[in-house]
């Protein structure tokens, strides 16, 4: 029987699918560190991760290894040099998170925008004494322009949505999505440098590249509205942490809502230390039925991957698929 390891604590009745074709290595305890994940993928044949850091000196050391399945859309904790290099399968799970990470998205911004978790605090510190016609007054979503970089699927999705909000949406993506999508979104395709001048809500839901990191930075927020709000669902990483963080204490932008940090999960900590800012612990994607999905798409990614089940050979999502079905050197 081919050997697995499941890195996290995931659904058991996943671990079971798992386990009817293959002798597995559940880590049911703390995230493997760099040593401990080497050690558990050293005799293995598959792994199933979820944003663990797989090295290419992790794939040198485990000979056996033909596939590891990441249980997330985004991949950037794979060093795909390194698996292309050792002629090891990639694979992710998209699709099926873009509507729960646009509505997450959604709640963020508006969150932000609103300033529910300043407000929250407040009033959880027992400061609320009476009603005053000036208490956290915030910025409206209806009728503002939203803008959105990254314009895939995820982006796509949180653009629908702005439609029930009466927004103008302007996007900025690698390359301009096709004008069939442009339509249905209302969706105007315009520079980032433009996008961040004109739109009052910012969100980040592009894929973390060498190429992108802090792609909003000092500069980039300085561009932007004065009451205009960022949120970040994307990944750490792509925001310059600390420069936000002094953007906001000296209200350059009015909010932001952050899902992703550089060195999650660690913190920068002066993001702790300023008001207006929403922080949540990258759960954009955390429904059951979502998380559910993905668990189970990382398991058939797997299954078909090593060769077992109904789609033997073919996994659904394989991220280099120039490398699948060769066997290592
Ligand atoms: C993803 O799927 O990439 C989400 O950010 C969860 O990691």
């Amino acid at each position: 029987m081919q050997k697995v390891l499941i890195a996290r604590p995931i659904f058991p009745d996943v671990v079971e699918r798992l386990r009817q074709y293959f002798e597995v290595d559940w880590n049911t305890g703390e995230v493997l560190g760099a040593e401990a994940l080497t050690q558990r993928l050293a005799d293995k044949d598959g792994a199933l991760t979820a944003g663990d850091t797989v090295s290419a000196a992790m794939l040198a050391a485990a000979p056996r290894l033909r596939v590891v399945a990441n249980m997330a859309v985004g991949y950037n904790n794979f060093d795909m040099d390194g698996f292309n290099a050792a002629h090891v399968l990639a694979t992710n799970t998209p699709d099926v998170l873009n509507e729960s990470t646009a509505d997450f998205g959604w709640a963020l911004m508006m969150a932000a925008a609103r300033r529910m978790a300043e407000a929250e605090h407040w009033l959880r510190g027992g400061h609320w004494q009476k009603w005053a016609y000036d208490g956290f007054l915030g910025a409206d979503i209806h009728g503002s322009t939203l803008g959105v970089i990254g314009m895939g699927r995820i982006g796509q999705a949180l653009a629908r949505r702005a439609r029930g909000f009466n927004m103008q949406v302007l996007y900025h993506n690698r390359t301009r999505v096709a004008p069939a999508i442009e339509a249905e979104l209302n969706a105007h395709y315009v520079s980032k440098e433009a996008l961040l001048q004109r739109a009052d809500h910012v969100v980040l839901v592009l894929p973390y590249t060498p190429q992108n990191h802090h792609a909003i930075g000092a500069a980039e927020l300085a561009l932007m509205k004065p009451n205009a709000t960022l949120t970040n669902l994307a990944r750490g990483g792509i925001v310059d942490d600390a420069a936000l963080a002094d953007a906001l204490r000296h209200k350059r932008i009015a909010a932001a809502g952050l899902d992703v940090f550089e060195g999650e999960p660690q913190l920068n900590p002066a993001l702790l230390s300023v008001p207006n800012i929403v922080l949540t612990p990258h759960i954009a994607s955390a429904t059951e039925a979502t998380r559910r999905a993905m668990a189970n798409l990382a398991a058939d990614n797997l299954i078909a991957a090593l060769g077992e089940g109904p789609n033997a050979g073919r996994p659904p999502n394989p991220v280099n698929p120039q490398v699948s079905g060769r066997a290592r050197a």
